[in-house]
């Protein structure tokens, strides 16, 4: 049995392919940047609250348009409900994950942990995924209350690639805070 799908639906363009860089590289280099930062104990507190404040407007947001996502997909909500919702939660979501990016490098991330590693490239992810939904956004919005399977499997990839990146995160911020 061979599955075909018509992705022109989905298709990004070079516009979103270069806010997608330029996240990822964003990212990248907060975290490298990490190393020429160093700061007193007294004032790494404030920016871990910093950190954790960051990390509950941004995962906060992204929680709050993939669960309206699930409403729409019970038919508990309309798809111009859950585009609009994510629509006003977008700035909250930059908002969360560049405090997160400013923060972090702040609180001289081990780069040589491999641990790490995978966290910020999970944050990458996190950040690849956000713009990628921008985009699928857009495409949604065109196609009202009933848009193509493409578009609908695209959006559900994007929530769950989002999730696992945003947990993954969450979870090594927190075993390296507890191997301290
Ligand atoms: C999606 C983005 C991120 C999430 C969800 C996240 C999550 C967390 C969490 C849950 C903690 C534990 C705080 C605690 O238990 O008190 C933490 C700590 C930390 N995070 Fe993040 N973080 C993110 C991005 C980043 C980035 C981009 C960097 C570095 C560039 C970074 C560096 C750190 C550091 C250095 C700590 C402190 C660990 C320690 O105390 O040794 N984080 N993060």
């Amino acid at each position: 049995m061979t599955l075909e799908l018509d992705l022109r639906p989905v298709l990004i363009t070079a516009a979103e392919i270069r806010l997608t860089l330029l996240a990822v590289a964003f990212v990248i280099g907060t975290a490298a940047a990490s190393s020429l930062v160093s700061l007193p104990e007294s004032v790494r507190l404030i920016v871990l609250f910093v950190h954790l404040g960051s990390l509950v407007v941004g995962f906060g947001a992204v929680l709050s348009i993939d669960w309206y996502g699930l409403l729409w997909l019970r038919g508990r909500a309309t798809l111009s409900d859950m585009i609009n919702h994510a629509h006003r939660a977008t700035t909250l979501t930059w908002c969360g994950l560049i405090g997160l990016c400013l923060s972090g490098m702040l609180l001289s991330p081990d780069l040589n942990s491999p641990l790490t590693l995978i966290k910020i490239g999970a944050v990458a992810g996190a950040a690849a995924v956000g713009v990628c939904a921008l985009a699928a956004g857009r495409r949604l919005r065109s196609w009202r209350d009933n848009p193509p399977r493409q578009v609908m499997i695209f959006g559900l990839v994007l929530a769950g690639a989002s999730q696992v990146f945003w947990w993954t995160a969450v979870v090594i911020g927190f075993l390296a805070r507890e191997a301290r």
